[in-house]
């Protein structure tokens, strides 16, 4: 989720033949870059999809084994930031049971943010709950958390700066969260060998 130019995605896809890798960003810009790059390795294991997290299509239900949001901004880095169940309940859908959502933040009282810590997102665990979010683990994240992100934006930071690592499971007991959403053909979502050249 908001995958940016698609690093994590591809470099999951080229390393795990058996895994199916998806990228999603509400924006075009960096992961059309992405999407070339797979096109011209043929990955087959690998699908770019602009939308926003907020409007996921419902043909995306149960269906992840693990969800990774890497260094969000905007309305994604809002939406972890303040449980907004716009932005969770989508993801909550979107992972299988017990499937697994990891998140690497960083926010600071520079950025507009102030107090973001492990502290408030076990303070804030509740809200991720009602969108069937269970938190498992936060704590501050190490350089080899970042570094195993292979985020380009994390680089373009610079300097060490405080990042938060999190992970939640979906909660195996609740179900029929995927009411909603938008129709997968109607976003075109396509393989990367499938895009027009
Ligand atoms: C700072 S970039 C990080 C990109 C990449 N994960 C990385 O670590 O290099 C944040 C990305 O979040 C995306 N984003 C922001 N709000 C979003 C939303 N609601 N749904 C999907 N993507 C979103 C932006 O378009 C942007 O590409």
């Amino acid at each position: 989720m908001g995958a940016g130019d698609g690093g994590y995605v591809l470099y999951r896809a080229r390393t795990e033949s058996t895994t199916f890798a998806i990228a999603l960003d509400a924006s075009p810009d960096a992961l059309s870059d992405g999407a070339w790059r797979a096109k011209r390795a043929r990955l087959e294991n690998a699908a770019f999809l602009v939308e926003g997290v907020e409007r996921l299509p419902r043909e995306l239900a149960d269906l992840a084994d693990e969800v990774t949001i890497h260094f969000p901004w905007g309305s994604l880095l809002r939406g972890v930031i303040t449980a907004d169940p716009a932005v969770l309940c989508p993801i909550g859908r979107l992972l299988r049971p017990g499937a697994e959502l990891r998140v690497l933040v960083s926010a600071t009282a520079r950025d507009g943010h102030a107090d973001f810590s492990p502290d408030w997102l076990s303070e804030i665990a509740v809200d991720y709950a009602a969108c069937g979010l269970e938190l498992k683990a936060t704590r501050q994240a190490t350089l080899s958390d970042v570094a195993a992100s292979r985020s380009a934006w994390a680089k373009r930071l610079g300097a060490p700066r405080p990042v938060v690592f999190a992970r939640y499971s979906r909660d195996s007991s609740r179900r029929g969260l995927m009411s909603e959403g938008t129709s997968l053909a109607r976003q075109g979502i396509q393989s990367t060998l499938k895009r027009p050249s």
